[in-house]
């Protein structure tokens, strides 16, 4: 098979931003920046502008921004109300909501102590999660864009939102609670992490620290079968286990109630002891149709899900989506659709997610020392996964898909360091996905204990960070990004060739932790985003807990090159002999920096690469009501700002309007 890189047209025309710990967005010269929208802005003409003082309601929050914005993606919008996928000046931008960054700047002075909540703070809290739908337009001049208020499209799926259930575990035992006794639907989305979008135009959402709003009661175990108590085990769902939000503590109404996974009533159809297993999902959204029901489409499996991209659709061939699980020691996920992609389905919104998305073949992924790779299949009844299967008993296939995490265990798929963000090569169909760190790896030498592991050529770094404030960090602190090519160029074949294209470090780090030979203008630590834009470009960025003691998280842009480039190999004993790609000031260089404390998360753009959007989350995380540790979005023009800070979504152009990074 041949593979181009396809990328000997691109430069990366600007100059890198330095590394800094500023309170501003910091860009490249030559470009401007706006603010979008952050949380709390309103999606009507009706409802007031942000207070600053959290006085708005929590039924506004139904029209509101929600907080923590993570993945998006822009949609072009035609005159008449289509997906018009050329479409770059007037669009449905869809973002996430992850979490509640910091109840001081949600509610007027913080979270009421106390060990029960007050309703109207949790109402608020829940409609805060989940995703916003907004409409933008570019105005008269230039091509920044924003927020049509008045827009009929602007939306809000909340963690309370009906959503239907699609695959084969939709009205399974497993999936049964009051709210729906066959199982087939449930209310809201939580904890909406990166995301994805399909070839027929809807968003993916996707849930991933989902164990988050969910408790579960002390002595839940007495009620619960061994099998029952494994799966909930092993998604780290323990009988105690105290949800840091409490929304179950709000009231007696099962709007509260649900959020404990524990025995309310005498059997399963009167409580909510499956809630936890309603959560953990993808989930589509169809952007141009405000009424349409979302809809879990368990078919894809179910685990800590970071987001979920689609390859490079091909007519008469399926549709396939790569899935990470991130959480520490977790896989790499496919699912291929049993449906072939037929361009006439391009608009048909939930009736074509049914077809593609109901019915496919999920795989786990095994990387091979030698720098193969296998796709295992997660069917019932194949690879030992039945009810002979003597780590767990699969009584169906519903029960592979919630329990997608001991299928993989089952079947011998690789633990990875965090799977995050993955994104494909427009140009190559290769898959690039990032993995973010993991302090749970123990040196090559050593007996690993509980769950550690050893390194291996996957993963293969470990070392201690001891620069980075008072503790050291050990493991791989700074991550790195994997990356494969399918067999045949073939999204659908079940082995693949890999390598490894970048690893993150500090520029000053010794040779053997700097791999990739990073310098001041490209070093970066725990990369997370991930995204290619049309031209083959890719723009990392970072979620970084080990090089905060020196810069803000950032984005960078990428020419990656192609499987092959890079090495990986562990020499008998550990001792790492391995290589990223050659990065260099020509292939990757720093492009933002932002403001304190946040996280970069969350890239899009309009087709004609003139507008880039993107996400700033948790701003002044650290900070308080009466010590606030930073202003922005407001002191991004004005320096001396005492606002609040918030999540917010950014708009950057070129000050000439042209092109992005070209
Ligand atoms: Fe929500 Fe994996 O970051
Ligand atoms: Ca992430
Ligand atoms: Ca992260
Ligand atoms: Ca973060």
């Amino acid at each position: 098979s041949s593979s181009t890189s396809g990328d000997s047209t691109l430069s990366l025309g600007f100059e890198a931003v330095a590394k800094n710990k500023n309170d501003v967005v910091t860009i490249p010269a030559g470009y401007e920046v706006s603010i979008l929208h952050a949380l709390g802005d309103p999606l009507t003409a009706t409802d007031a502008d942000w207070a600053n003082n959290g006085s708005e309601t929590a039924d506004s929050y139904n029209r509101r921004i929600g907080d923590g914005h993570d993945g998006m993606h822009y949609f072009g919008l035609s005159d008449a109300g289509a997906y018009q996928a050329d479409r770059s000046d007037r669009g449905l931008l869809c973002v996430n909501h992850e979490y509640v960054v910091g109840p001081f700047v949600l509610h007027p002075s913080g979270r009421t102590a106390g060990a029960n909540r007050t309703a109207s703070e949790v109402d608020k809290e829940i409609n805060a999660h989940g995703v916003s739908v907004c409409e933008i337009r570019r105005g008269n001049s230039g091509s920044a864009m924003t927020v049509v208020r008045t827009s009929t499209y602007n939306r809000r799926i909340t963690s309370a939102t009906p959503m239907n259930f699609g695959g084969a575990a939709r009205a399974s035992s497993l999936l049964k609670t009051k709210y729906s006794a066959d199982g087939t639907a449930t209310r809201g989305t939580n904890n909406n992490c990166a995301n994805g979008y399909t070839p027929w135009g809807t968003y993916l959402t996707c849930e991933e620290n989902f164990t988050n709003v969910i408790s579960r009661a002390t002595g839940d175990n007495a009620s619960r079968s061994a099998k029952e108590i494994t799966g909930l085990n092993r998604y780290g769902m323990t009988q105690g286990r105290k949800s840091p939000y409490f929304w179950e503590t709000a009231g007696t109404d099962d709007l509260y109630v649900r959020w404990s996974a524990s025995v309310t009533g005498a059997t399963a159809a009167d409580d909510y002891r499956n809630v936890f297993n309603t959560f953990g999902w993808v989930v589509e959204i169809d952007p141009f149709n405000p009424t349409s029901t979302p809809v879990k489409h368990t078919a894809l499996g179910r685990f800590a899900h970071e987001g979920c991209w689609p390859c490079n659709a091909v007519a008469g061939k399926p549709v396939v989506f790569y899935m990470g699980d991130d959480s520490r020691n977790e896989y790499i996920y496919k699912f291929v659709s049993k449906a072939l992609w037929d361009t006439a389905d391009v608009g048909k919104g939930m009736t074509a997610g049914a077809k593609y998305m109901d019915e496919g073949t999920l795989y786990v992924a095994r990387f091979n020392a030698d720098g193969t790779g296998n796709w295992i299949e997660l069917t019932y009844g194949k690879n030992g996964l039945d009810a002979s299967n003597a780590t767990y008993a699969f009584a169906d296939q519903a029960d592979v898909l919630v329990h997608a995490r001991l299928a993989g265990d089952s079947v011998g798929a690789t633990k990875m360091d965090r799977p995050e963000w993955g994104a494909v090569n427009p140009v190559n169909g290769e898959v690039y996905m990032t993995l973010t760190n993991n302090s749970n790896r123990v040196a090559p030498t050593a007996t690993p204990s509980g769950s550690q592991l050893k390194p291996d050529t996957a993963n293969p770094r470990y070392y201690e960070d001891l620069k980075s404030g008072t503790t050291s960090q050990k493991g791989n602190p700074n991550g790195h990004i994997i990356r494969w090519r399918e067999a045949g160029n073939d999204p659908a074949a079940t082995t693949f060739a890999w390598d490894i294209y970048l690893f993150g470090a500090e520029a000053a780090a010794a040779a053997d932790v700097n791999l990739s030979g990073l310098t001041d203008i490209n070093d970066f630590s725990s990369p997370d985003g991930l995204w290619f834009d049309r031209n083959g470009m890719l723009w990392i960025q970072t979620d970084d807990g080990a090089y905060t003691d020196v810069t803000n998280c950032m984005m960078l842009a990428a020419i990656p090159g192609k499987v092959g480039d890079g090495t990986a190999a562990v020499a008998a004993g550990g001792t790492a002999t391995i290589k990223g790609a050659n990065a260099t000031s020509a292939t990757l260089r720093r492009f933002l920096v932002g403001p304190k404390e946040c996280e970069i998360t969350g890239i899009a753009m309009t087709p004609d690469r003139k507008t880039m959007f993107v996400n700033v989350q948790h701003p002044g995380e650290d900070g308080s009501l009466a010590a606030p540790t930073s202003a922005w979005p407001s002191s991004q023009t004005d320096a001396s700002s005492t606002r609040r800070p918030r999540s917010a979504t950014i708009v950057i152009t070129r000050t000439n309007g042209g092109e992005i990074a070209v």
